[in-house]
């Protein structure tokens, strides 16, 4: 294939594909390990992992090997027949959720993992509503766009297509004690609010959570979508907090850059989706759920759950070191990381300053700097960084 140049790309981009995104000036080739290489033959650490989902960097070749592998052998039968591949990596799966969260539904991304999720306690509980958290985020499709608490991207949706959400106050538990009623089927909360800003709540509000949703017959849903698979220092975020929820749902940096999410629960939730209960064409094929397999097996064996907890400390602390009324303040758990600066104009300097020098971040919130890296990073990779924000401000 004729490689094109970068204008040649934004053309094409800019005369055939829909406008939906506000995309940064910038086109890649190829990666490897913590680096991207664009068009133009130039070098980019990477700290943003495609929205954390990178987490075994680029290019790894244990996962090369095996994606090859299965392309030539199979990439997609239907789940008319049993998959292999997916047996396999829902046994994985089992093997690092927490408590009996052994059972495991596989779907295509973050938002339909919710989706399922949210159906799943639907017809589990027999109720209608859902409690989800403002400034949450779960997903943009039809239906988990109303899970989403922003209205910035619910603007010019409504009416949304479900009208069951309602919206406490994330790490306030009187908000939730309020709005939990006999209608609730589900609270859905993530560990960390990851689009949210990096805003994180307390263990003794997930904890007391956890209590309202066991002594009202409600379904305590876990959205590890952006949190799972180490990034928070443990597989899975919740297991910060000491709490094993009813449901956990997860995608990104379970295929190691191949499509897939889960809904991950107990035998007696899934048994309610019986036969012709939710499905989806493509969900847990061979191809994805093989990378899933190498993806964990390959975390496991570099120790990388640890690298996020250990690095991300050391990270956390050298960025709390920093002093400057630039900064306002450094949040974060193992390597997602969110440094709030005073305005969105700073933190857009910061971005374009680390881009300029051959680093990307990325800016969400408008005024908060996350860092999502792969969890193969070293600390003289992550120094980098440091060293770029300090100069910067
Ligand atoms: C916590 C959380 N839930 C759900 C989603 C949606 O996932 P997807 O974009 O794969 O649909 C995201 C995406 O950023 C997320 O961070």
């Amino acid at each position: 294939m004729i490689k094109m140049k970068f204008e040649e790309v934004k053309e094409m981009s800019s005369k055939y594909l829909f406008q939906n995104y506000g995309r940064i000036d910038l086109s890649f080739t190829h990666g490897k390990g913590c680096y991207l290489y664009d068009t133009e033959g130039r070098e980019y650490l990477d700290l943003v992992a495609g929205i954390a989902v990178n987490s075994i960097g680029y290019a790894h070749p244990d996962w090369v090997k095996a994606m090859q592998d299965q392309v030539a052998k199979l990439c997609h039968v239907s789940n008319l027949y049993y998959v292999e591949e997916q047996a396999k990596l829902a046994e994985k799966v089992a093997s690092i959720t927490p408590g009996d969260l052994d059972r495991t539904l596989f779907v295509n991304s973050g938002a339909e993992a919710n989706e399922g999720a949210l159906k799943l306690a639907v017809r589990y509980t027999g109720r209608s509503k859902v409690l989800s958290a403002l400034n949450s985020f779960h997903g943009r499709t039809a239906a988990s766009l109303g899970a989403t608490g922003q209205t910035k991207y619910q603007a010019s949706f409504e009416p949304l297509i479900s009208d069951a959400y309602q919206y406490y106050e994330y790490g306030n538990i009187e908000s939730v004690k309020e709005m939990v009623s006999k209608d609730t089927a589900a609270l859905i909360v993530e560990p960390i609010q990851g689009e949210g800003g990096v805003r994180m709540a307390s263990k003794e509000f997930f904890k007391a959570v956890r209590d309202i949703c066991t002594d009202n017959g409600v379904l305590m849903i876990v959205d590890e979508v952006q949190t799972g698979i180490g990034r928070m220092g443990t597989w899975y975020g919740i297991q910060n907090y000491d709490v094993i929820p009813d449901v956990i749902t997860m995608a990104k940096a379970l295929g190691g850059g191949a499509p897939i999410g889960a809904v991950t629960t107990t035998d007696d939730i899934a048994k309610v989706m019986t036969p012709g209960t939710h499905g989806t064409t493509f969900g847990g094929n061979p191809l994805v759920t093989a990378s899933g397999c190498a993806t964990l097996d390959i975390m496991k064996k570099e120790n990388l759950v640890q690298n996020s907890h250990d690095l991300g400390a050391r990270w956390i602390a050298d960025l709390k070191g920093i002093k400057s009324d630039k900064i306002k303040e450094v949040r974060g758990c193992g390597l997602i990381i969110g440094v709030e600066m005073d305005s969105n104009e700073t933190a857009a300097a910061v971005q374009k300053h680390c881009r300029d020098n051959g680093v990307l971040v990325n800016v969400c919130h408008g005024n908060t700097v996350r860092l999502i890296p792969p969890l193969i990073i070293n600390d003289a990779q992550k120094d980098v960084f440091t060293k770029l924000l300090k100069e910067c401000i």
